[in-house]
């Protein structure tokens, strides 16, 4: 889950612990000053009955680790970002302290806090099926007569391989982020937990000296097979039940991930450890005024040159871009199983909408002074109009309400009436093309540049809306192929990346094509309308124009073909 889609958060779901009644006056407060919804639970009620799914929601816990956990249990699966706040005293996961509570929350509405995956770990076994986010843990049965001295005796098998008997005291199937409890002082080593998904298993206390700890991939199966009685735990207690001899349980990780917020509030992973396990490894080396970054784009200055706020406006338009594929993907997959008689439209739209919101929010905090144009909603001005953002949140919307694949999200900024920098994020296959005018292009952070083919039966060419057939009545039989795709945006991105060697378009809108157009250019495209002049960019919505692209090399022979095409319309 992306951070910047938190800027669109219009409720919030605290779990509260008792004695957190001053953070809860708080998180009161300001979610009345910011319009923002909020319902309050005690630990360990359901919040079934206050949570909406339609609602961009972001769970709070006001307590230790443990409210932190029920955190976890409540909001992981219905896959709703958390932010923990500390009123405990030893906490390593509610890392925010209550006096910053409110400053912290405001990072997140601004979207510039980031949100961590954690990896889960699931089990299975005669009675038990449970998750848990710190760690599992097989343990002897305390024998009734303290001199009996009972050990624990495990056969282990790792996708189907058997590792051997693990035999002491048992074994602790930790996540990274139970790394820091059990394990570590069972000597595992420690995983910093930030979007590592792995797990380890621990023996405890072994009598065999040839154990040693192992880490595995989330997607590999445990099987742990019980010799005699044992007990199991996950997450100290959480599900717990005991074991008899040849009882089997199945570890593996769990496919839901916890979804983590964390600001630059938060007391970080490593100086936690320092503090609370007195590691002696270094000297607390972070001054306490200074705060460490959390997310990947600077801070809010203010740009002090034209380049530093390209680069900036380019490091926001991804972010944001990447956060609107996120509802994207989710809804595309809703779509793909109604019935086309049923709410098709709605989901469509809700899309176009959800998109639109969050790239909308994350450019309008990040810059306030600039412009922004987005075909989804109406133009807002800021006071600088010599920066104005063009954006359409989906691009290929009849493409998305049929579940096919083939749709971008389109953003660009425009510096004085000039096309300069531009992104069109592909959520399906989860590629990203972007561009500074005159700085070339890239694809997922590698360049791209158009083909140099220079013969026309050679080439495959794309046609956007041609109502007329003309464009593919007169290249089908002269080149290779032409296709029929579905997103300008993601046309123009096709003929920077060389899958294609020329495309038109009949008529398109200025969001269509703004970004495309500087990914292209910057790439080496030639791009004109259909007489062969420059294709001028211009935010005159109420006029669409045509646009020929191509590598260069072949634009004289698709303008000869293009003027055939329409003096003599296809019959
Ligand atoms: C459409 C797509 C399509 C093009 C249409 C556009 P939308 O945009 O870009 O490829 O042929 O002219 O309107 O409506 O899906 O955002
Ligand atoms: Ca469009
Ligand atoms: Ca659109």
């Amino acid at each position: 889950m992306q951070g910047r889609r938190l800027a669109t958060t219009d409720e919030i779901i605290a779990i509260v612990s008792p004695d957190s009644e001053g953070p809860l006056e708080t998180l009161t407060d300001w979610t009345a000053k910011h319009d923002i919804g909020l319902s309050s639970v005690d630990v360990g009620d359901d919040v079934g009955k206050v949570y909406n799914e339609n609602r961009a929601t972001l769970g709070v816990t006001l307590g230790g680790d443990g409210t932190f956990l029920e955190g976890v249990k409540t909001f992981a699966p219905r896959n709703i970002p958390q932010l923990g706040v500390n009123t405990g005293t030893l906490a390593f996961l509610a890392r925010v302290e209550p006096e910053d509570l409110e400053d912290a929350l405001e990072e997140v509405l601004c979207g510039r806090a980031a949100v961590d995956s954690r990896q889960q770990v699931h089990v299975t076994a005669p009675g038990v099926d449970a998750t848990g986010i710190n760690d599992v843990m097989i343990q002897q049965v305390p024998p009734e007569n303290p001199i009996d001295r009972k050990v624990a005796r495990l056969d282990v098998y790792v996708d189907n391989e058997y590792i051997g008997e693990f035999e002491g005291t048992g074994l602790a199937v930790s996540t990274p982020t139970g790394s820091t409890g059990i394990s570590l002082s069972a000597n595992g080593p420690v995983h910093y937990p930030v979007n590592n998904h792995t797990l380890q298993i621990v023996p405890l206390h072994t009598h065999n000296l040839g154990v040693r700890p192992i880490v595995v991939s989330p997607e590999t199966e445990l099987r742990i097979i019980t010799r005699g009685q044992a007990s199991l735990l996950v997450d100290g207690g959480r599900a717990h039940t005991i074991l008899s001899e040849d009882d089997e349980m199945t570890i593996t990780g769990a496919a839901k991930r916890a979804h983590v917020v964390r600001t630059s509030y938060d007391d970080h992973f490593f100086t936690a450890i320092t503090k609370k396990l007195g590691w002696n490894l270094r000297e607390a080396a972070v001054p306490p005024e200074k705060k460490l970054e959390t997310t990947s784009s600077p801070k809010p200055t203010a740009a002090d040159s034209e380049t530093d706020t390209v680069k900036h406006a380019l490091t926001v338009a991804t972010e944001a871009a990447r956060a609107a594929g996120e509802p994207l993907r989710e809804l595309h997959g809703q779509v793909e199983s109604v019935d086309v008689k049923s709410n098709k439209s709605d989901i469509v739209t809700e899309a176009d909408h959800q998109a639109d919101r969050i790239i909308t929010t994350a450019v309008g905090n990040e810059f306030p002074d600039h412009a922004i144009f987005s075909e989804e909603s109406t133009r807002q001005t800021g006071e600088d109009a010599d920066y104005l953002w063009v954006i359409d949140p989906l691009d290929g919307t009849g493409n998305f309400a049929h579940g096919n694949p083939n749709y971008s999200i389109s953003v660009a900024l425009i510096e004085d009436d000039r096309p300069v920098m531009g992104v069109v994020y592909v959520p399906e296959t989860d590629e990203l093309f972007t561009a500074i005018a005159g700085e070339g292009a890239w694809r997922d952070g590698d360049p791209i540049r158009t083909t140099d083919r220079e013969r026309l039966d050679e080439s495959m060419l794309i046609s956007g809306y041609d109502p007329d057939g003309i464009f593919l009545s007169h290249f089908y039989q002269e080149s290779r192929g032409v296709r029929r795709l579905g997103s300008a945006a993601l046309n123009l991105c096709y003929l920077a990346s060389g899958s294609a060697d020329a495309i038109w378009e009949h008529d398109t809108h200025p969001w269509d094509i703004a970004a495309g157009l500087i990914i292209a250019r910057a790439a080496g495209a030639t791009i004109t309308d259909e007489s062969g002049a420059p294709f001028e960019f211009t935010l005159e919505t109420d006029e669409r124009r045509a646009l020929l692209g191509s590598n260069g090399s072949l634009h004289p022979a698709l303008l000869e073909h293009l003027e055939d095409g329409l003096t003599t319309p296809a019959k």
